[in-house]
Protein backbone atom coordinates (compact mmCIF):
# COMPACT_ATOMS: atom_id res chain seq x y z
CA UNK A 1 0.00 0.00 0.00
CA UNK A 2 1.62 3.36 -1.05
CA UNK A 3 1.79 5.70 1.97
CA UNK A 4 -0.68 8.47 2.35
CA UNK A 5 -0.89 12.17 2.66
CA UNK A 6 -4.28 12.09 3.79
CA UNK A 7 -7.39 9.41 5.34
CA UNK A 8 -10.85 10.26 4.71
CA UNK A 9 -12.77 8.76 7.07
CA UNK A 10 -16.60 8.15 6.77
CA UNK A 11 -17.88 7.88 9.81
CA UNK A 12 -20.96 6.25 11.23
CA UNK A 13 -21.70 4.97 7.49
CA UNK A 14 -25.13 3.73 7.48
CA UNK A 15 -24.02 0.16 7.12
CA UNK A 16 -26.12 -2.16 8.77
CA UNK A 17 -27.90 -5.94 8.21
CA UNK A 18 -31.26 -6.37 8.00
CA UNK A 19 -32.82 -9.27 6.71
CA UNK A 20 -29.94 -10.01 4.27
CA UNK A 21 -30.18 -6.70 3.26
CA UNK A 22 -28.70 -3.13 4.24
CA UNK A 23 -31.23 -1.58 6.84
CA UNK A 24 -32.97 1.34 4.60
CA UNK A 25 -35.09 3.59 5.58
CA UNK A 26 -36.72 3.31 2.32
CA UNK A 27 -37.87 -0.17 3.10
CA UNK A 28 -37.89 -0.42 6.54
CA UNK A 29 -38.68 3.05 8.09
CA UNK A 30 -41.09 0.66 10.80
CA UNK A 31 -37.35 -1.12 11.95
CA UNK A 32 -35.97 2.39 12.88
CA UNK A 33 -36.62 3.87 16.19
CA UNK A 34 -37.25 7.42 16.59
CA UNK A 35 -34.73 8.19 18.47
CA UNK A 36 -32.63 6.86 15.72
CA UNK A 37 -34.13 8.84 12.65
CA UNK A 38 -31.25 11.13 10.97
CA UNK A 39 -28.74 8.70 11.94
CA UNK A 40 -29.29 5.15 10.26
CA UNK A 41 -31.26 3.69 7.46
CA UNK A 42 -29.10 5.63 4.63
CA UNK A 43 -26.64 3.62 3.60
CA UNK A 44 -27.17 5.55 -0.17
CA UNK A 45 -25.44 8.85 1.61
CA UNK A 46 -22.44 6.15 2.20
CA UNK A 47 -22.62 5.02 -1.43
CA UNK A 48 -22.50 8.54 -2.82
CA UNK A 49 -19.69 9.63 -0.55
CA UNK A 50 -17.47 7.05 -1.18
CA UNK A 51 -18.18 7.73 -5.01
CA UNK A 52 -16.65 11.34 -4.66
CA UNK A 53 -13.98 10.00 -3.02
CA UNK A 54 -12.60 7.16 -5.22
CA UNK A 55 -13.51 8.98 -8.49
CA UNK A 56 -10.84 11.80 -7.67
CA UNK A 57 -7.51 11.72 -9.42
CA UNK A 58 -5.66 11.57 -5.81
CA UNK A 59 -7.59 8.45 -4.82
CA UNK A 60 -6.33 6.56 -7.78
CA UNK A 61 -2.66 7.61 -7.47
CA UNK A 62 -2.81 6.27 -3.65
CA UNK A 63 -2.39 9.71 -2.13
CA UNK A 64 -5.52 9.88 -0.15
CA UNK A 65 -7.33 6.54 1.47
CA UNK A 66 -10.49 5.54 2.07
CA UNK A 67 -12.00 4.21 5.35
CA UNK A 68 -15.21 3.39 6.44
CA UNK A 69 -16.55 3.46 10.10
CA UNK A 70 -19.85 2.19 10.53
CA UNK A 71 -22.97 3.21 12.88
CA UNK A 72 -22.22 -0.03 14.78
CA UNK A 73 -18.56 1.06 15.13
CA UNK A 74 -17.04 -1.82 12.62
CA UNK A 75 -14.05 -0.30 10.54
CA UNK A 76 -14.27 -1.22 6.47
CA UNK A 77 -10.76 -1.24 4.95
CA UNK A 78 -10.29 -0.68 1.37
CA UNK A 79 -7.70 -1.79 -0.79
CA UNK A 80 -5.65 1.25 -2.81
CA UNK A 81 -7.21 1.72 -6.32
CA UNK A 82 -10.28 0.22 -5.33
CA UNK A 83 -13.28 1.05 -8.08
CA UNK A 84 -16.69 1.36 -6.26
CA UNK A 85 -20.15 0.01 -8.24
CA UNK A 86 -22.11 3.23 -9.31
CA UNK A 87 -25.29 1.19 -9.36
CA UNK A 88 -26.29 1.85 -6.12
CA UNK A 89 -28.39 -2.07 -5.67
CA UNK A 90 -24.46 -3.61 -6.61
CA UNK A 91 -23.24 -1.50 -4.09
CA UNK A 92 -26.10 -2.64 -1.77
CA UNK A 93 -25.71 -6.51 -2.50
CA UNK A 94 -21.72 -6.19 -2.60
CA UNK A 95 -21.83 -4.66 1.49
CA UNK A 96 -24.27 -6.99 2.21
CA UNK A 97 -21.67 -9.55 1.18
CA UNK A 98 -18.65 -8.16 2.89
CA UNK A 99 -21.34 -7.62 6.56
CA UNK A 100 -21.83 -11.25 6.28
CA UNK A 101 -18.98 -12.66 5.53
CA UNK A 102 -16.38 -10.45 7.17
CA UNK A 103 -14.34 -9.60 3.53
CA UNK A 104 -14.63 -9.49 -0.14
CA UNK A 105 -13.70 -11.61 -1.98
CA UNK A 106 -14.80 -14.06 0.56
CA UNK A 107 -11.04 -16.24 0.11
CA UNK A 108 -7.87 -14.86 -0.55
CA UNK A 109 -6.52 -11.08 -0.58
CA UNK A 110 -9.42 -8.60 0.48
CA UNK A 111 -10.41 -5.74 -1.41
CA UNK A 112 -12.56 -5.41 1.25
CA UNK A 113 -12.53 -6.29 5.04
CA UNK A 114 -14.59 -5.25 8.24
CA UNK A 115 -12.86 -5.38 11.77
CA UNK A 116 -14.27 -4.59 14.63
CA UNK A 117 -11.13 -2.45 15.80
CA UNK A 118 -11.47 0.82 17.68
CA UNK A 119 -11.90 3.50 14.90
CA UNK A 120 -9.04 5.24 17.35
CA UNK A 121 -6.61 2.38 17.83
CA UNK A 122 -6.66 2.18 13.48
CA UNK A 123 -5.88 5.80 13.03
CA UNK A 124 -3.19 5.54 15.89
CA UNK A 125 -1.90 2.56 13.84
CA UNK A 126 -1.92 4.44 10.45
CA UNK A 127 0.55 6.65 12.44
CA UNK A 128 -2.13 9.87 11.82
CA UNK A 129 -0.72 13.01 12.50
CA UNK A 130 -3.75 14.58 13.28
CA UNK A 131 -7.30 14.20 13.17
CA UNK A 132 -9.89 16.72 12.22
CA UNK A 133 -13.37 16.20 12.19
CA UNK A 134 -15.72 17.85 10.00
CA UNK A 135 -18.77 19.02 11.43
CA UNK A 136 -21.69 22.48 10.63
CA UNK A 137 -20.56 22.95 14.74
CA UNK A 138 -17.02 23.68 14.06
CA UNK A 139 -14.67 26.26 13.88
CA UNK A 140 -15.28 27.94 10.56
CA UNK A 141 -12.17 28.04 8.56
CA UNK A 142 -11.57 29.15 4.91
CA UNK A 143 -11.21 25.50 3.93
CA UNK A 144 -8.37 26.10 1.46
CA UNK A 145 -6.43 28.18 3.50
CA UNK A 146 -6.46 25.97 6.63
CA UNK A 147 -5.72 22.87 4.05
CA UNK A 148 -2.79 24.60 2.82
CA UNK A 149 -1.46 25.44 6.53
CA UNK A 150 -1.50 22.09 7.52
CA UNK A 151 0.90 20.75 4.55
CA UNK A 152 3.59 18.26 5.56
CA UNK A 153 4.13 14.44 5.21
CA UNK A 154 2.21 12.98 7.94
CA UNK A 155 -0.65 11.77 7.27
CA UNK A 156 -3.89 13.19 8.61
CA UNK A 157 -7.46 12.09 8.57
CA UNK A 158 -10.71 13.92 8.29
CA UNK A 159 -13.63 13.02 9.49
CA UNK A 160 -16.99 13.46 7.50
CA UNK A 161 -20.34 12.14 8.73
CA UNK A 162 -22.17 9.48 6.41
CA UNK A 163 -25.40 10.08 7.63
CA UNK A 164 -28.60 12.48 7.62
CA UNK A 165 -28.88 14.58 10.99
CA UNK A 166 -27.55 15.12 13.92
CA UNK A 167 -24.37 16.52 15.83
CA UNK A 168 -21.50 14.28 15.94
CA UNK A 169 -21.70 11.63 18.62
CA UNK A 170 -19.37 11.77 21.54
CA UNK A 171 -17.10 9.37 20.93
CA UNK A 172 -16.13 10.32 17.43
CA UNK A 173 -15.69 13.97 18.80
CA UNK A 174 -13.50 12.42 21.95
CA UNK A 175 -11.33 11.02 19.23
CA UNK A 176 -11.41 14.52 17.03
CA UNK A 177 -7.87 16.77 17.64
CA UNK A 178 -10.21 19.55 15.99
CA UNK A 179 -13.85 20.83 14.68
CA UNK A 180 -13.88 22.65 11.64
CA UNK A 181 -16.66 24.06 9.94
CA UNK A 182 -16.04 25.39 5.90
CA UNK A 183 -19.81 26.56 5.28
CA UNK A 184 -21.65 28.67 7.69
CA UNK A 185 -24.82 26.16 6.95
CA UNK A 186 -24.99 22.41 6.87
CA UNK A 187 -23.95 20.86 3.74
CA UNK A 188 -24.07 17.34 2.41
CA UNK A 189 -22.16 14.40 3.21
CA UNK A 190 -21.12 14.47 -0.93
CA UNK A 191 -20.76 18.01 -1.07
CA UNK A 192 -18.58 17.95 2.02
CA UNK A 193 -16.45 14.96 0.50
CA UNK A 194 -16.28 16.55 -2.81
CA UNK A 195 -14.97 20.05 -1.30
CA UNK A 196 -12.09 18.12 1.00
CA UNK A 197 -11.26 15.95 -2.35
CA UNK A 198 -11.15 19.48 -4.27
CA UNK A 199 -9.32 21.24 -2.07
CA UNK A 200 -6.75 18.48 -1.16
CA UNK A 201 -5.57 17.94 -4.59
CA UNK A 202 -5.36 22.02 -5.32
CA UNK A 203 -3.71 23.01 -1.74
CA UNK A 204 -2.98 20.13 0.10
CA UNK A 205 -0.60 17.42 -1.99
C1 LIG B 1 -25.78 16.09 6.60
S1 LIG B 1 -24.40 16.35 7.59
C2 LIG B 1 -24.84 15.68 9.15
C3 LIG B 1 -25.52 16.71 9.94
C4 LIG B 1 -24.90 17.46 11.10
N1 LIG B 1 -25.87 18.45 11.52
C5 LIG B 1 -23.55 18.13 10.94
O1 LIG B 1 -23.41 19.12 10.21
O2 LIG B 1 -22.58 17.68 11.54
C6 LIG B 1 -23.23 15.18 7.07
C7 LIG B 1 -21.80 15.54 7.37
O3 LIG B 1 -21.34 16.58 6.54
C8 LIG B 1 -20.36 17.33 7.23
N2 LIG B 1 -20.82 18.72 7.23
C9 LIG B 1 -22.05 19.20 6.97
N3 LIG B 1 -22.06 20.54 7.00
C10 LIG B 1 -20.81 20.94 7.29
C11 LIG B 1 -20.17 22.21 7.46
N4 LIG B 1 -20.83 23.34 7.33
N5 LIG B 1 -18.85 22.22 7.74
C12 LIG B 1 -18.14 21.07 7.88
N6 LIG B 1 -18.69 19.85 7.72
C13 LIG B 1 -20.00 19.77 7.44
C14 LIG B 1 -20.21 16.75 8.61
O4 LIG B 1 -19.10 15.88 8.65
C15 LIG B 1 -21.52 15.99 8.77
O5 LIG B 1 -21.39 14.93 9.67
Amino acid sequence: MQSKKAWVVLFDSNLELFNDELLDISKHFRKIRRDDLGRRGRPDITHVGVLNVCDFPAYSSGEVGLILHTIEDKVIFIKDSWRPPRNYVNFSSLFVQLLKLGQVPPEGEPILLVKNSALKDVLRNLRVRKVILLSSRGKKVNFEQYLASLKSNAPVAFLVGAYAKGAPRDEILAISDEVISIYGKVLTTNVVVAMLMCYLEKVFL
